[in-house]
């Protein structure tokens, strides 16, 4: 079968949307067009075409991510589907090849994306570079550990005003973390936005005041129990803290709010310090899901782009059979202010393919977890450990945002 690949034309956006919706099961409604709408780049949206019919697509959307250290661009994958009636004939492999092209055109260094089925990117030079949890706690587990003490006020406040007040803090903490995300307000809006896929989302939306001003949000909504019994559930969409105080007032709010039997939570960085908080971590029934998956495109602009915890130097044999541009060995030279990176022809110490580049990119994967899971090969004793010192970073990555 003949299967064209191509941009689409903006006549085309409803299309498109619906094919892609259709390759996840579902069926589209206007208000899921008007919401992709609000930050679809044309141009980034590749279709697969049988004749006249979209049967599949991949679209790209022009990201910058904090990495450690820093920021870089970044080619936010998503919206990849191809019609349940054209799968394994190789219309998503055409469909990668052609975006990582364009990416690379683009000057993007990186390509990131959230995966449905882990099977479905290592091919394509992707590596698991950060994780996240959920959590599902029992309100009677809450108590947190002795010493604290509550401050500040909480309000509620209604969606536009909870939006305007929450996107300078997400501003604020977004530089400490890798794997966030810049949101423009339309971005912002996007994300929080009321409609999704087909689900109406109503959240109640509490900020947090302390001393200097707004210091904490918390977006969750109340999952009603069978009417009348009152056991209803939390469930928290994200909070977001810029210190250890309001973080703690946050979760005490919303692990004291009445009526509620259970709090949950889907996307939680593994390092959570409410680990810390509470009496009981064990009652957060923590689960670990794969998060960000991240492909160098471009290796040693990757690597220029981040910082380093220690000063150090590492010489890297990198495979990449889908973007052979990468290959070859790499001396990384960097620390806490600055790094270069250049091809070399040096013995390696370490050698890997893209992937586990990827993987260990944002810090939160070491190279010895790799070489211990049989992905990295070391070639120089002590290898590991320098790379260690100079690529882990603290905190460990992750993205709020799921896109
Ligand atoms: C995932 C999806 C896009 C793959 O599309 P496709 O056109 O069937 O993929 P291809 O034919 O190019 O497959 C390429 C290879 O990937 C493998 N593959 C495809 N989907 C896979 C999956 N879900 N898990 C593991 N391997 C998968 C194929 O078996 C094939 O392997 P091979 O080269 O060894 O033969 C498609 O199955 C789909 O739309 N799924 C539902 C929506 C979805 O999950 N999208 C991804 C969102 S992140």
């Amino acid at each position: 079968m003949d299967v064209e690949i191509r941009t689409i034309a903006p006549q085309e956006f409803e299309a498109y949307i619906d094919a892609l919706n259709a390759g996840f099961g579902g069926h589209t409604r206007p208000e899921d067009i008007e919401r992709e709408r609000m930050v679809a780049e044309i141009d980034r949206c590749i279709a697969a075409l049988d004749g006249s019919e979209i049967v599949g697509g991949a679209s790209a959307a022009s990201f910058t991510m904090t990495v450690p250290g820093g920021s870089i661009r970044a080619a936010g994958v998503t919206g990849v589907a191809v019609k349940p009636t054209h799968r394994r004939q190789g219309i998503n492999s055409a469909l990668m090849r052609r975006q990582l092209d364009d990416v690379r055109a683009n000057g993007e260094p990186l390509a990131i994306l959230y995966a449905s089925e882990g099977g479905i990117y290592g091919r394509f030079g992707y590596g698991l570079g950060s994780f996240h949890c959920s959590m599902d706690v029992g309100r009677e587990h809450t108590a947190f550990v002795r010493g604290y003490r509550s401050s500040g006020r909480t309000r509620l406040l209604d969606r536009e005003d909870a939006l305007a007040a929450m996107r300078p803090l997400y501003d604020r903490v977004r530089a400490d973390r890798p794997g966030w995300i810049e949101l423009d307000p339309t971005w912002f809006a996007y994300r929080f936005a009321e409609t999704h896929w087909g689900e109406d989302r109503k959240w109640f939306y509490a900020v947090h005041e302390g001393a200097d001003g707004l210091d904490a949000y918390a977006v969750y909504r109340i999952e009603h129990g069978k009417s009348g019994d009152h056991r209803n559930g939390l469930a928290v969409e994200e909070v977001q803290a810029s210190s250890a105080q309001a973080h703690a007032d946050m979760w005490r709010y919303l692990f004291d709010v009445d009526l509620i039997e259970r709090i949950t939570a889907w996307n939680r960085p593994i390092d959570d310090p409410l680990l810390h908080v509470l009496q009981e971590p064990d009652r957060l029934r923590l689960r670990i899901k794969d998060a960000l998956w991240v492909r160098p495109v471009d290796v040693p602009k990757s690597l220029e782009a981040r910082r380093y915890t220690t000063e150090g130097r590492t010489t890297i044999e990198v495979r990449d059979l889908f973007c052979p541009w990468n290959e070859g060995r790499y001396l990384v030279e960097g620390g806490p202010d600055g790094a270069s990176c250049a091809t070399t022809d040096a013995e390696p110490d370490l050698v890997m393919s893209v992937n586990e580049l990827g993987a260990a990119y944002l810090g939160g994967v070491s190279f010895r977890q790799l070489h211990r899971a049989g992905r990295v090969q070391e070639e120089r004793p002590g290898g590991l450990a320098r790379a260690d010192a100079m690529f882990g970073w603290d905190p460990a990555p992750w993205c709020p945002f799921v896109f």
